[in-house]
């Protein structure tokens, strides 16, 4: 057993395996195979698939390249007949999707008129550091900043969320997230289903107070320590509304998911009924289209990844009811939405063999490796200690890059811009691992494939090639649990 897993022990008191643990116990593992502990809900929870899934705002630059967003507070209604503020772009919740065109700049402007100071990153992004949204390159209260995007990439489905220092977790879940989706006219001519049948699906997992206001477990800015885990909501959110329906053609549909939970791991699944399951013809990750479609029954996704997938409702009946379900959560998490197949139609799109091209890296042109070893805090050595106490007397639970809680300003890398490196992530509890600027070659189904965030399971190592493209400058990797990375599983890495 690693001197991590003894952490962990430690500071349970006792084996981690579900959640409502002993009152100061973090929940480090839900039956769900998700880090962290259920917040409920105080108030009765909704009705699944009484509410249509909403259509997301979508925003598109001008003849420019310009385009201009507010972070602000709204009442919005998210539950039926109730109002609930939200921090979001534009007030909108999730905020609106960004719809560029690879090659072509974005310049986005963003005033802030919160009273809090927020950062704002487009993840997956290929940005010059100072417009990459550092953690405390803030944009102050009353303030505005031009955010500036190359785009010069492939295309993919991003999104963009805050990364405030500290407090990603909490304005993430007040509502500071939203898609982006990146377009290359040169993807037009593949045929995959289009216009009205592709649908963005931001998946968000939120619990909500007796007055139906959004909760978060922090007090006087700190989480509390049972929640140091991960925060996991009990209403699944689809676009913004509780269990969703949406009435679809007997066609076929491309859908881009992303999880933009805080913490909850999904594993999506297209039920039919009477056990009946769909084919998921997967055709994009994190990154972009893969070489080929991958047809699988299930897909997982960890807190920031994406899947682009095409799904053929006219492998049902019309008059069927297809549930997205979330093979890892219990009860009513174990649903997301449902589609409904409301009627025949003429389909004239088609998934082909040939998506797209990856070069495979040669793995002999990798010049270094880099171990990362993601765990609670303990330091090394012997006596390392998994928690440590703020001026109150709280714990806090410090989560860790190779030992050391994060520290602005202290690089644990200088890859060099033009090579190639690869890098190993060794786990203690699931962490979704992403690094801000490069992107990862995984091997997905005997293919090559490009992701920005990988899953990596508990006590496991993970190996990813990495090519060092873009810029120079100081950048992250990080945790993707947001409540990990508030709780310094973040590291700098400069290109050089
Ligand atoms: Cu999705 Cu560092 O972020
Ligand atoms: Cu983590």
């Amino acid at each position: 057993m690693s001197l991590s897993r003894r952490g962990l022990f430690s500071l349970s008191g006792g084996i981690v395996s579900a959640v409502g643990l002993t009152a100061c116990g973090i929940a480090l593992s839900s039956p769900g195979g998700s880090t962290g502990a259920l917040l409920p809900s105080r108030l009765p929870l909704p009705s699944p698939f009484a509410t249509e899934l909403p259509r997301l705002t979508p925003l598109r630059p001008d003849r420019d390249g310009r385009a201009a967003i507010t972070v602000r507070r709204k009442a919005i209604e998210i539950l039926p007949g109730r109002t609930t503020e939200i921090a979001g772009y534009d007030g909108l919740f999730p905020g609106p999707t960004i719809e560029a065109t690879k090659g072509e700049p974005l310049h986005l402007s963003l005033r802030n008129e919160l009273d809090v100071p927020v950062v704002n990153h487009l993840h997956g992004g290929v940005t010059p550091a100072e417009h990459d949204g550092y953690p405390t390159d803030l944009v102050q209260p009353w303030h505005a900043r031009d955010y500036h995007y190359p785009l010069d990439q492939r295309a993919a489905t991003l999104w963009y969320h805050d990364h405030a220092m500290d407090l990603t977790g909490p304005n993430v879940y007040a509502g500071m997230a939203g898609a982006f989706v990146l377009r290359d006219p040169a993807e037009d001519d593949l045929g995959l289903p289009g216009g009205e049948r592709e649908l963005t699906l931001v998946i968000t997992d939120r619990s909500f107070g007796e007055d139906a206001e959004l909760v978060y477990p922090v007090s006087e800015g700190v989480i509390e320590y049972r929640y140091h885990g991960g925060v996991l909501g009990d209403v699944m959110l689809v676009n913004g509304a509780p269990w969703p329906y949406l009435d679809v053609d007997a066609a076929r549909y491309r859908l881009r998911i992303l999880n933009a939970c805080n913490a909850r791991r999904l594993e999506l699944a297209f039920d039919g009924g009477s056990g009946q399951t769909t084919e998921i013809a997967q055709v994009g990750t994190d990154q972009g289209l893969l070489t080929r479609p991958h047809r699988r029954s299930a897909l997982t996704l960890a807190p920031a990844e994406r899947a682009d997938v095409v799904v053929d409702f006219a492998q049902h009946a019309v008059g069927s009811q297809v549930t997205l379900v979330n093979r890892l959560g219990d009860e009513a998490m174990g649903q997301v939405m449902r589609f409904d197949v409301a009627r025949r139609a003429k389909d004239d799109s088609r998934v082909p063999e040939r998506l797209s091209t990856i070069e495979r890296i040669d793995p002999a042109s990798v010049v270094t490796t880099r171990d990362f070893r993601l765990s609670l805090g303990a330091t090394g050595g012997s006596s390392g200690h998994a928690s440590h106490a703020d001026a109150q007397g709280r714990s806090l639970a410090m989560w860790a890059v190779n030992g050391r809680p994060y520290e602005p300003g202290v690089d644990i890398a200088r890859p060099r811009l033009g090579t190639v490196e690869r890098w190993r992530f060794t786990t203690d509890v699931h962490h979704p691992v992403h690094a801000h600027l490069v992107h990862f070659q995984v091997e997905q189904d005997g293919a090559p494939a490009w992701k920005d965030t990988i899953d990596v399971g508990p006590t496991s190592r993970a190996e990813v090639l990495v090519p060092i493209e873009g810029y120079r400058g100081r950048y992250v990797l990080h945790c993707h649990n947001l409540e990990h990375e508030d709780r310094m599983m973040m590291a700098d890495f400069s290109v050089v």
